[in-house]
């Protein structure tokens, strides 16, 4: 194993999921063994790659039976891709976990259990700072920090930064920021350059290189069940997707 990445942000909509996707496929066509864990119920990471959510007997498992692997993931149609698919149990994880001392360990014990089966696991957070992400973070080495260039997202970094804060104070967690990725880039939009600038500023050295442009084949691509590199491998979001796979395979 090189590494587990988290990928959160507890604001909304700002491309979590897209990058998890499109980083998972990316690494896998390049040859790397990869492991997408999808803790979100929403289930959008285990859709977009065509895969169905279920009942349970998915990332659900890897909370309540880390042991077990063979239980919670399963191979995907793309080589070396495999997916810890979306379950509705998610959605009660809280519950589910109420008796466990360890709660916010449990990832952390499943992925300790793969750790010889893949070169990185990438983990999909739902947008809060629950158990769900908690977990994640726990688990991580690196957490990824996608930022959407709009108002709101510098307070929304702070908040994520307080909770990155919490996991290492709280739970041991030794995680690092790997990196902001700006997402949804538009150099026109005089905003969006605003906010690159305020987060180069306070977050110097911490953010990727690569920005992801916006570009509607990545919001296209989920509805047919397929990672931006299958539907439209000669698009502008499929470089900038593959351009990050270099920048964090070159790191790592
Ligand atoms: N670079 C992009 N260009 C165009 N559309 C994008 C881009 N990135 C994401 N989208 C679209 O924006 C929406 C939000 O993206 P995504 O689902 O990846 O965010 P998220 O952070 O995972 O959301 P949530 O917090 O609900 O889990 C989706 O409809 C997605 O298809
Ligand atoms: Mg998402």
């Amino acid at each position: 194993m090189k590494k587990i990445f988290a990928i959160a942000n507890q604001k909304g909509g700002v491309g979590k999921t897209t990058t998890a996707v499109n980083l998972a496929t990316c690494l896998a066509v390049a040859g790397s063994r990869c492991l997408l864990n999808d803790i979100d119920p929403q289930g959008n990471a285990t859709s977009g790659l065509g895969s169905e959510t279920r009942a349970e007997g998915g990332a659900d498992g890897a909370l309540s039976a880390p042991n077990r692997p063979d239980t919670w993931m399963e191979k995907t149609r793309i080589e070396n891709l495999t997916l810890a698919p979306a379950t509705d149990k998610l959605g009660s994880a809280e519950l589910l976990l109420r008796h466990e001392v360890n709660r916010y360990r449990q990832l952390q014990r499943a992925v300790a259990n793969i750790r010889d089966k893949f070169d990185y696991v990438l983990i999909d957070c739902p947008p809060s700072c629950g158990l769900l992400p908690m977990n994640a973070l726990v688990a991580a080495d690196e957490v990824i920090i996608p930022v959407q260039c709009e108002y709101y997202a510098m307070e929304g970094l702070a908040q994520m930064l307080d909770t990155l804060g919490t996991a290492q104070a709280e739970q041991g967690a030794n995680v690092e920021v790997g990196g902001f990725l700006f997402t949804m880039f538009d150099p026109h939009v005089p905003l969006a350059r605003e906010i690159v600038a305020d987060v180069l500023k306070h977050f110097f050295g911490k953010t990727y290189t690569t920005r992801i442009p916006r570009d509607p084949v990545l919001g296209e691509a989920p509805s047919h069940g397929l990672p931006a590199i299958e539907y439209a491998p000669r698009s502008r979001g499929t470089n900038a997707y593959v351009q990050l796979t270099r920048e964090i395979v070159d790191a790592n």
